[in-house]
């Protein structure tokens, strides 16, 4: 231990009292020991640093930050070093406002287009989620401080994110949804991982022994801190066992005394503390030294940032049509700019991660810059209304006399929003009619969409171009007009799958899990892992994007270690290609994906000019879980080494014999006809045990049992007691009736903070104003026993009180 001799000096309590925070966003600090506390602040993309009122719902307002795109939006970069760039302003600002631990980057995997925070997140595959996640660690890490990688694991639904259990099978566990965490432990290594809310087959993952221990801690080698995510603490003692370091926010000591009976009843070891205590000094005082610098800067250079976030924005963009290359516009190009986006920029999500930006572009005040000869503007559309035909009228109007439209529209802030998933991949329908209506009137109509996930686009006939700025930040107004305009080529590719209809999801028939349990009966076949095995066809493959010119890719060559080919831009301008890396078995012994992305590389190449690229192999390429031998084992195999523009743009081809490790293939093919075929969208129950390897849990609630520390609120629905099913019709009148009048958000507030929150959330969230033996009390009211119920909360609220006055009492004589 490297702290050894501070931790000898400690008294039981303080060492406890290291364990959760001091407030919500701090942890604790011990002056006479000349410890301090640390400050840790969201977000991914951006920070979050709250100096009055705390929430971690997005509310209450923030230190004004620069709002970088999100991941869902820098993905589409393939660009590492544009990660390690954001990481590196990311680092400075938080340097600049004494943070020591950034609560990002989020690097859950896409399983779903309807997951409520897939704005946050990278993408449907974990190796390009996990290399750029490793960007941005090395970038914020390189000041000293700390980022934090989230949410581990297996979180990819926002719906009764706090309560649900997820079903997983070992080998799609560790090949989909752990390996972007694996590369950003091992390669990115990040300092600080925030456990998930959710559970993993079985088990709160923050005390999940298997994930934890096994994998995080013995697999990988992991010597950082484990935090929760906030609130996200069940059994305080059972997480501290598995090694989880720090719970968030404070629980007013509640839980540190849980920690310190432990210890005195011989429950565990005092060793176990010490070694987390061990690991958050370092933590605390490793990212401290950066603020004792005299040197540190404690500004940064507003325009500068905005600058780094517009090149960011402007490299994530995606060209997705482009017919009878109407884009880039002509300059003398008589352009309708049409949609209320045009005006309020869409450009982050809603919930922990917003930003108070520094500045915010918007199109209409840029467009002047740009070039472009603009006629006009008109709304078109409400942001949260219905139809206006009066506005689709005007804009009709304006419409025929323009050479080109500009629509703007995409989904708006309370549709991608954290803790409630999308009901549906629908953009929305007032936005729907303008483009009808335009498209009546003008046939040049060029799409520009805001969405951080993907949409379905039924509408895409009606316009022949189409630009995806997914949610680009502070700066992503003016980025997006100078891909428009040509001064930018656009040279993003998507970082996940667009399907036709959202029901081609694999995964749709297991989404979201509604009561106690989700399965993901679809194993490893999600995004382009499924669509392209199955042959379903899809609107927009995975790693598809145009450019304003075109390339060409020619003499592929392979060894044992690395690929290399040819790439050429035969168009007339500059521009960047994303060559991309799959990999396929030709053997038939162990199901995969026809292919999986194994590397990629992103080229600048002048007009005319040609640049070897070579692509190296790692220890992912051939690798597969063994669910035998439980080790990454290589298939004796030939294996189909693909050279894409995207995962179905296949350009190169060749084979590779790869000498295996001899372990034998975990299956009995028989059972598992989906998971061979890849067509497994709708997979029995039997079949998916058989891929389990055990039976599945009952998947309902029982609703004959009392509802305890971890039923959530929503479950009051079938309560016993009369009080708490009349106060669950209030609360979904009070969802339904806001968001009738249009206050989408604040219903939303309802969902995040209420509706989906466990009983146990009352107490570690409230910072002490709720303590476990009130909630004792609030359940028994709860199940049924009113009066007795009330008189427990009283009474252990009047036993609260009055400790706390004697402890106050002590603390000023002492
Ligand atoms: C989110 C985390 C976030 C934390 C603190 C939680 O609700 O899931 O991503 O870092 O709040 O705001």
């Amino acid at each position: 231990m490297k702290y050894k001799e501070l931790i000898q000096q400690m008294t039981l309590e303080e060492k406890a009292s290291f364990m959760s925070g001091k407030d919500f966003w701090q942890t604790m600090d011990l002056e006479r020991l000349g410890i301090p506390s640390m400050f840790l602040s969201d977000g991914p993309h951006g920070i979050r640093k709250q100096a009055e009122a705390a929430d971690h719902l997005g509310l209450n307002e923030s230190i004004p930050a620069t709002c970088f795109p999100t991941a869902a939006t820098v993905a589409n970069s393939w660009n590492q070093e544009l990660g390690e760039l954001i990481g590196d302003y990311l680092g400075k600002e938080a340097v600049a406002q004494k943070v020591n631990v950034l609560l990002g980057p989020g690097i859950n995997m896409k399983r779903n287009p309807l997951c409520g925070r897939n704005f946050e997140y990278f993408s449907e595959d974990p190796y390009l989620a996990g290399k750029l996640a490793a960007a941005y660690i090395r970038g914020i890490q390189s000041h000293g401080i700390s980022a934090c990688v989230k949410h581990f694991a297996v979180n990819n639904q926002e719906a009764r994110r706090m309560s649900i259990d997820t079903i997983v099978d070992e080998r799609t566990l560790r090949e989909i949804y752990l390996t972007a965490f694996e590369i950003a432990v091992k390669e990115g290594k990040t300092k600080t991982v925030m456990s998930s809310y959710n559970m993993l087959n079985g088990a709160y993952t923050n005390e999940n022994q298997h994930l934890m221990r096994v994998i995080l801690r013995d697999e990988w080698g992991y010597e950082g801190v484990v935090v929760t995510d906030w609130g996200g603490s069940n059994d305080r003692v059972a997480g501290l066992v598995a090694g989880n370091e720090l719970e968030m926010p404070t629980t007013a000591g509640e839980t540190n005394l849980e920690i310190v009976n432990a210890v005195s009843s011989g429950k565990i070891q005092e060793k176990v503390l010490d070694e987390a205590v061990d690991r958050l000094l370092d933590l605390v005082f490793t990212t401290e030294q950066v603020f004792n610098n005299p040197l540190r800067d404690k500004d940064f250079d507003v325009n500068k940032h905005h600058r780094v976030a517009q090149k960011v924005a402007e490299e994530s963009i995606v060209l997705l049509k482009n017919e009878a290359n109407i884009l880039p516009l002509q300059k003398n190009n008589n352009l309708a700019v049409i949609g209320q986006f045009a005006k309020e920029a869409r450009y982050q999500g809603a919930g922990s991660s917003i930003v108070n930006p520094t500045r915010l572009d918007n199109t209409l005040e840029c467009l002047e810059e740009s070039g472009l000869t603009c006629i006009g503007y008109e709304p078109g559309f409400e942001r949260y209304g219905k139809k206006n035909n009066q506005k689709i009228n005007d804009a009709c109007t304006l419409a025929k006399q323009a050479d080109v439209v500009l629509l703007y529209m995409g989904l708006d802030e309370a549709t991608e929003a954290e803790g409630l998933d999308r009901a549906s991949m629908h953009i929305p329908q007032n936005q729907i009619d303008l483009l009808n209506a335009l498209s009546e009137v003008n046939d040049n109509i060029v799409v520009v969409l805001s969405c951080g996930a993907a949409v379905e686009m039924p509408w895409i006939d009606k316009v022949k171009g189409l630009v995806h700025g997914y949610l680009a930040g502070q700066a992503g107004s003016r980025a997006m007009l100078r891909v428009l305009s040509g001064d930018v080529n656009p040279s993003g590719k998507l970082a996940e799958t667009y399907p036709l209809r959202y029901e081609d999801t694999p995964s749709s028939h297991n989404f979201p899990g509604k009561e106690v349990s989700v399965e993901y009966r679809e194993g490893m076949y999600i995004g382009y892992r499924y669509f392209d095995t199955a042959a379903v066809n899809v609107l927009f493959p995975f790693g598809y994007g145009l450019s304003y010119t075109t390339f060409a890719y020619s003499n592929i060559q392979v060894d044992l270690d690395k690929v290399t080919f040819d790439v050429t831009n035969t168009g007339d301008v500059a521009g960047m290609e994303v060559a991309q890396l799959y990999v396929g078995s030709a053997s038939s012994d162990i199901f995969r994906p026809k292919k999986e992305l194994k590397g990629f590389a992103k080229v600048f190449i002048h007009p005319g000019e040609t640049k070897t690229v070579t692509i190296a192999f790692d220890d992912k390429t051939f690798r597969y879980f063994n669910v035998n031998t439980n080790k990454w084992e290589v298939e004796a195999a030939d294996y189909n080494i693909l050279i894409g523009a995207s995962s179905a743009d296949i350009r190169l081809e060749t084979t590779l014999a790869v000498e295996g490790t001899g372990a034998p293939a975990p299956y009995d093919q028989a059972k598992l006809p989906s998971y061979y075929t890849g067509k497994a969208s709708n997979v029995s129950v039997e079949e998916f045990e058989s891929l389990l390897g055990h039976k599945v849990p009952k998947s309902t609630w029982d609703r004959s049992k009392p509802l305890g520390y971890n039923d959530t609120i929503a479950q009051c629905a079938y309560a016993k007691g009369g009080f708490a099913r009349f106060a669950f019709k209030l609360i979904t009148f009070a969802h339904w009736f806001l968001r009738k009048i249009g206050k989408r958000e604040t219903a939303n507030l309802i969902m995040m903070s209420v509706y989906h929150m466990p009983f146990r959330g009352m107490a570690r969230m409230t910072g002490g104003i709720i303590n476990m033996p009130m909630l004792d009390g609030i359940l028994m009211i709860v199940n049924g026993h009113f009066f007795k119920g009330l008189g427990h909360v009283l009474k252990e609220r009047k036993k609260m009180l009055k400790q706390a006055k004697g402890l106050s009492k002590a603390e000023a004589k002492g």
